[in-house]
């Protein structure tokens, strides 16, 4: 199981502290969460915001675009340093071009959906596809709760994706929530505010890994 903390629940003033801190603390992977104040309300950071803290780590960085017009963007995140950049089916006009396109720049391809938002959308995408985020809160907002709904679409997508397809959670992964979503097939994790509004960064990844069992 991957562990991957979101950058949006970091401290803002001091993110490349926050990013070494929870590289050391055993992090697999960085989730960006990128928002443009019209998929969703609130606006976070830009592809420079990647290309700045690339130089600052190795570890894989996954950007989140929950924004409108993904195609716009997909170039620039990847010639940021962005490893796995994950667009919204609900915004995609062409879904199999854009996830192509991605892995056209040689970067991995990701799906995200909405919690509303069926996995029959998928179907015919497999062939151009890397990741599959399932959300498990509405977009927009960390700190929310897990919606367990969301464990069935884990279970689904598990049976009917190929086994190379990564399953991703993003939203509300805690010491309670990680476990169910392993033992439904997921393979990494998504976690924001557990992670940096914990008192030890060591202490909640620590923590998190022992609730995959
Ligand atoms: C929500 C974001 C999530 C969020 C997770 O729109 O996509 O990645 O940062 O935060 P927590 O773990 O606090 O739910
Ligand atoms: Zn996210």
């Amino acid at each position: 199981m991957l562990i991957c903390p979101s950058m949006l629940s970091a401290s803002f003033t001091n993110l490349g502290e926050e990013l070494a801190a929870v590289e050391r603390a055993g992090a697999d992977c960085i989730h960006w969460d990128i928002m443009d104040g019209n998929f969703v309300e609130a606006i976070t950071f830009g592809h420079r915001m990647i290309a700045a803290h690339r130089k600052l780590s190795q570890l894989r960085f996954d950007a989140h675009l929950m924004v409108v017009n993904p195609e716009r963007h997909i170039k620039n995140f990847a010639q940021a340093g962005a490893d796995v950049i994950s667009v919204h089916a609900e915004v995609c006009k062409d879904l199999h071009h854009t996830l192509g396109f991605i892995r056209l720049l040689g970067k991995k391809s990701g799906v995200a959906l909405n919690p509303a938002t069926s996995i029959e959308i998928l179907e015919y995408c497999s062939d151009v596809l890397d990741q599959v985020v399932i959300m498990s809160v509405n977009p927009g907002n960390s700190g929310q709760s897990f919606i367990a709904s969301q464990l069935n679409k884990i279970l689904e997508l598990r049976k009917t994706l190929p086994q190379s397809v990564e399953i991703c959670v993003d939203g509300g992964i805690t010491d309670q929530t990680i476990g169910d979503c392993v033992r439904c097939g997921a393979d990494s994790c998504v976690s924001g505010s557990y992670v940096f509004r914990s008192q030890s960064y060591v202490d909640a990844l620590r923590k998190l890994r022992e609730s995959c069992n």
